[in-house]
């Protein structure tokens, strides 16, 4: 048996056309363009790239993109400063610092300085306190990507027994909420969980978000489940640089009924979300019906 291969890149390029079209109606009928900010401070590579890849795909949906790249040694103050302006700023309804800071900037302090109504990352305090009450908030890119995957393909998911591999609280801690309110059995399973191999082979639905190549392997899965990799690992083998996943795809794909690929899986659909809750965020902010199908 082989399982089906779940395609994020074509399904975020779905949900793209979608933001795009919405967007086009905002301009002509309203005169609105939503607009996304992205603060960088400091020079990591990979950091670099995905914020090249949002300000791209941010003007390739018909929205405006700010950059602002701040120098590594930036003060908390001035970064604060500048998360104050974009605050105030009517022309940014999405506000993205992009992760991790340098260490001597405190993440929680920064994220939290954010205005909730323009979080479109979902990690402000309040945000998390919504989606874990059920209530309307900004939801994070990567989990939505992953439930919007998961719904796509298996229709309800009510009742099903889900294992999320991995306690972030970027991925993992409101993966879990997200299935929570989708009515899922929801274990979150992590470096301390007991025979582990026990606890993911119950689940129906595997995310994996822990961050090591190819720890979960095919004899981890139950025949039939659906497997969510969300992990990106570069490794090295016989000599090559590769991108792998968390889950051991050659193993798992074997066993699982349906599975996402590394890379083309969900790595696609975090931007697509992104830009879905920017447009959220702005129509929201305008008082104007939110898109449907492209938020929790
Ligand atoms: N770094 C890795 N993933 C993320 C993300 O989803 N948002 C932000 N802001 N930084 C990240």
């Amino acid at each position: 048996m082989s399982a089906t291969i779940i395609d994020g890149k074509v399904f975020a390029a779905t949900i793209r056309g979608q933001v795009e079209a919405y967007v086009t109606r905002l301009k002509a009928e309203h005169g609105i363009t939503p607009g996304l900010a992205v603060v960088l401070v400091g020079e990591d590579p990979a950091s670099q790239v995905y914020v090249r890849s949002k300000g791209k795909q941010t003007v390739e949906a018909g929205m405006n993109s700010y950059e602002s790249k701040l120098e590594a040694g930036t003060t908390e103050a001035d970064l604060l400063a500048l998360i104050d302006q974009l605050n105030r700023d009517p022309a940014v309804h999405g506000i993205l610092v992009q992760l991790p800071l340098p260490k001597h900037l405190d993440e929680d302090l920064v994220i939290n300085a954010i205005n909730p109504a323009k979080d479109v990352d979902g990690f402000h305090i309040s945000n998390v306190g919504l989606l874990g009450t059920g209530q309307k908030s900004m939801v994070p890119c990567t989990p939505l990507g992953c439930l919007m995957m998961l719904r796509d393909h298996l229709g309800s998911l009510s009742g099903l027994d889900a294992v999320v591999i991995g306690r972030s609280n970027i991925v993992g801690k409101p993966m879990a909420q997200l299935l929570l309110g989708d009515s899922c059995t929801v274990t979150i399973a992590h470096s301390r969980t007991r025979n582990i191999a026990d606890v993911v082979r119950r689940a129906d639905i595997v995310v994996a978000a822990v961050g090591r190549a190819e720890m979960v392997p095919g004899d981890w899965i139950k025949p039939g489940a659906t497997v969510i990799d969300v992990g990106i690992n570069r490794i090295e083998r016989d000599g090559r640089k590769l991108l792998v996943g968390d889950v051991d795809f050659a193993s798992a794909s074997a066993v699982a009924g349906a599975i996402t690929p590394v890379p083309g899986g969900v790595g696609p659909m975090t931007i697509a979300c992104l830009l879905a809750n920017t447009l959220t965020a702005c129509c929201r902010a305008n008082g104007l019906p939110e898109p449907e199908g492209l938020i929790a």
